[in-house]
């Protein structure tokens, strides 16, 4: 008899044990859905005013792919937009672009991100006496074309000095130059553009995958320095973008334009500041969790299939390469 008091008591612990379960994960999920809502989908209706941070923005990498992006949409949101990228030309094209189509004022800063903290004084006194109210870390680079275990990195010695000075150096010296005169005025926005590819570590993209996972973490930490000073600093984390550096991949059902991808991410300005930028790449995160966890990732099983791949599609690859390097020039 005692035995089945027992029994019957530890099955209805159990199944208080079950419902609550159950109850805290439904409640999770509800909670992330309404979260997902409002960052994706309300934020299209109901934007913050960038304006009000101050008059100029500053963006990095601005002559094309995602940064030219984020340029033309604050344009188009009334900031005016100091570019910082590698090529004159281009960098005046952009501008040209921006005044006829928007009306806004322009200046440009030619600078090459990869050689290092030299560049930062002469950057400093061209950005002297401007109001900045947002500045957009944008600017990266990738260190080989493909897939690639960390020797097999073309020029290691070189490459790598020049990844971590352009993912790295310059974001945090252009933090450094513009965050001051934010914390004066109490007011600034700072978005920095990490990856996809830092959400776990990413065998085979070792060195990019580490420098953008110092670009999530530096921008949270900032973020609650410095929020109750009045400044954001928001982290995107895109996954696949067509730009030239994913050799202008056709744009469809897991891949998306520029031009979406910076409205889509600008709107969720004050909704989120740490986020995926887009309702499609938060689905494309939350799936890749799930199916392929950081174990799995990290398991040697994995990276053999994933080198496996890059051999298989290397002549695919070298194809698009040089399509892609045909229409940028
Ligand atoms: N595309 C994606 O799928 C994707 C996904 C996740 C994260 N991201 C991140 O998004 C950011 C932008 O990527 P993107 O795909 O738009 O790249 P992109 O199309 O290759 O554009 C890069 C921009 O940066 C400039 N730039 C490159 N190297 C530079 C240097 N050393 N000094 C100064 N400017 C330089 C380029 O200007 P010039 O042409 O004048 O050199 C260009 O304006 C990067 O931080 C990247 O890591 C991209």
């Amino acid at each position: 008899m005692d035995t089945l008091l027992e029994s019957a008591l530890v099955l209805r612990a159990l199944v208080v044990i079950g419902g609550f379960t159950v109850l805290f994960y439904c409640c999770k999920f509800t909670w992330k859905c309404w979260r997902g809502f409002r960052v994706y989908v309300l934020s299209e209706y109901w934007r913050a005013d960038l304006r009000a941070y101050g008059q100029w923005a500053v963006v990095t990498g601005a002559t094309s792919g995602i940064g030219k992006a984020y340029a033309m949409e604050l344009a188009s949101r009334g900031l005016d937009v100091v570019l910082v990228s590698r090529s004159e030309g281009k960098l005046q094209a952009v501008a040209k672009e921006i005044e006829r189509m928007y009306g806004r004022q322009t200046r440009i800063i030619q600078t090459d991100f990869t050689e290092g903290p030299q560049i930062y004084p002469r950057i400093a006194e061209k950005l002297q006496g401007l109001e900045i109210g947002i500045l957009v870390n944008n600017v990266g680079m990738n260190y080989a074309g493909m897939l690639v275990s960390f020797l097999d990195v073309p020029d290691p010695e070189q490459r790598i000095t020049q990844v971590i000075n352009c993912n790295i150096l310059s974001v945090t010296q252009m933090t450094r130059l513009v965050l001051p005169h934010m914390a004066e005025r109490h007011k600034g926005l700072i978005i920095n553009v990490s990856s996809e590819a830092a959400s776990a570590p990413q065998p085979l993209l070792s060195l990019y995958s580490a420098t953008k996972i110092f670009v999530t973490y530096f921008s949270r930490c900032l973020n609650s320095e410095y929020r109750s000073q009045g400044i954001t600093v928001q982290c995107v984390t895109p996954f696949i973008v067509s730009t030239n550096m994913t050799y202008n991949i056709e744009v469809g059902a897991f891949v998306k334009s520029a031009p979406a991808y910076a409205h889509e991410a600008l709107n969720t300005v004050g909704y989120s500041s740490f986020t995926s930028g887009c309702i499609l790449h938060a689905l494309q995160h939350s799936a890749l969790s799930v199916f392929f966890p950081e174990w799995f990732r990290l398991s040697s099983f994995s990276v053999r299939q994933m080198e496996r791949f890059a051999r298989s599609h290397q002549q695919q690859i070298e194809a698009m390469i040089q399509e892609s390097q045909k229409k940028q020039n």
